[in-house]
C-alpha cells in the first residue's frame, strides 16, 4: 500500500504527548564493528540530539503535531543540545526536568551498511518515575495521543500508560529496549503496540525471560502465520499493532485483520532512530485522526527518508522534505 504522505499528515491538529528518555548520542561511523576484546579506529566523534523518546516527539513535532516532552535531563550542555533540538521541531519543553545529574547518554557506533550498535548510559532519564508522571498528569490527559517506549523506568511508563488510558488518551507503546515481561496494568492501557519483528517473536516466545541468552533472534518471514500472531497477541489483551520489517515494510494488525504495508526503498546511510522516526509518524497521524493502516504508509516513508543522513533527529524531515525526496 503506497501512501500520500501530505493527505495523512496535512491537517495536524491533534495533541501529542510523548513520556520518556532524551539522550546525547555520541556517534562514531566505523567500516565494520569490533569483535569483543578488538580495538579499531573509527571517524571522528558527533555529538547528536537523541533517546528513544526525544526523537518520537522531534519526529511528531516536524510533521505538525501539536507535542509536548514529559522527562528529564541534567544541568549540562547535553540537555541544552537535547532542550534546543526539541524546541526547534516546534515541541513544548516545559514538562522537560532539569536534574543534578548527567543527562542520559548513547554510546553509538555505525557502520558502512548503516546498522548501529548502541549502549545507553540512563543519567537523568533515572530520575523519571511514576511521580513524575502524576506531576504530568493534565499534559497527558489533555493529549490525543500519548507515546511510550521502555528506555524510562517500567513503573514509570506504566503509571503513565495508566494515566493516559483512564483519560481516554490513546497510548502507543514501543517495547523498546525490549523487556521480556510486561505488567497486567501496562498491557491493559496499551491502544496501539509498535515492535519489530524481532521483539514480536521474543514476546509471543513461551517463557520469554531467557530472551537475552539466545544468540540468535527469529525474525518474520513468507511463512510467518500472520492470523495466529494476532490471535497470541489478543490473548495478551492487545488488539491493535504494528509490526516494523526493517526494508521489508510493517504489518498492521487491527483485530483479525492483517494488512500489509509497502517499504518506501532508500539509500540507507544510517538507520539510528529510523524506528522512533516510524513512532512519531504514527502518533502525529493518529493525533490527526488517521486510521492506522494510513499512519502506517505514512511512517513508512517518513522513516525511510531518516535513514539516508546520518543520526537520529537530525535526519529527520518535515513533509515537504520527505515528498520531495521520494517524489
Ligand atoms: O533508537 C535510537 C535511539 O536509541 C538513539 O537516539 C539513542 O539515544 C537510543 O536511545
Amino acid at each position: 500500500m503506497r501512501t500520500c504522505v501530505r493527505a495523512v499528515l496535512g491537517d495536524v491538529s491533534g495533541e501529542v504527548a510523548v513520556f520518556g528518555s532524551l539522550n546525547a548520542d555520541l556517534t562514531v561511523r566505523t567500516e565494520r564493528f569490533p569483535k569483543p576484546g578488538e580495538t579499531i579506529r573509527g571517524e571522528d566523534l558527533v555529538i547528536l540530539p537523541g533517546g528513544k523518546s526525544a526523537n518520537q516527539a522531534v519526529q511528531a513535532g516536524l510533521l505538525g503535531a501539536r507535542v509536548r516532552m514529559i522527562g528529564a535531563v541534567g544541568a549540562d550542555g547535553h540537555g541544552d543540545l537535547l532542550i534546543e533540538s526539541l524546541q526547534r521541531a516546534g515541541v513544548d519543553t516545559s514538562a522537560v526536568q532539569r536534574e543534578d545529574v548527567a543527562t542520559g547518554t548513547a554510546i553509538i557506533t555505525v557502520d558502512c551498511a548503516g546498522d548501529n550498535t548502541i549502549v545507553v548510559s540512563p543519567g537523568a532519564n533515572g530520575r523519571v518515575d511514576a511521580s513524575t508522571a502524576q506531576r504530568h498528569q493534565d499534559v497527558i490527559g489533555e493529549a490525543r495521543v500519548l507515546g511510550l517506549c521502555m528506555e524510562v523506568s517500567p513503573d514509570a511508563v506504566e503509571a503513565a500508560a495508566r494515566i493516559a488510558h483512564d483519560a481516554g488518551t490513546r497510548v502507543v507503546f514501543n517495547n523498546s529496549p525490549f523487556h521480556p515481561v510486561l505488567s497486567a496494568g501496562l498491557l491493559e492501557a496499551i491502544d496501539v503496540l509498535v515492535v519489530n519483528e524481532h521483539e514480536l517473536a521474543d514476546m509471543l516466545k513461551p517463557g520469554t525471560s531467557d530472551v537475552a541468552a539466545e544468540p540468535e533472534r527469529e525474525r518474520a518471514d513468507d511463512a510467518t502465520d500472520w492470523g495466529d500472531c494476532a490471535k497470541r497477541l489478543a490473548a495478551m489483551g492487545i488488539s491493535s499493532a504494528v509490526v516494523t520489517l526493517g526494508g521489508r515494510g510493517s504489518m498492521v494488525i487491527e483485530g483479525e485483520e492483517i494488512t500489509p504495508i509497502d517499504p518506501f526503498p532508500a539509500d540507507v546511510v544510517d538507520t539510528t532512530g529510523a524506528g522512533d522516526s516510524f513512532l512519531g509518524t504514527l502518533l502525529a497521524a493518529l493525533a490527526a485522526g488517521a486510521g492506522l493502516k494510513e499512519a502506517a504508509g505514512a511512517a513508512s516513508a517518513v522513516s525511510a527518508f531518516a535513514t539516508t543522513s546520518v543520526g537520529a533527529q537530525a535526519s529527520y524531515g518535515d513533509i515537504a522534505a520527505v515528498e520531495q525526496h521520494f517524489g
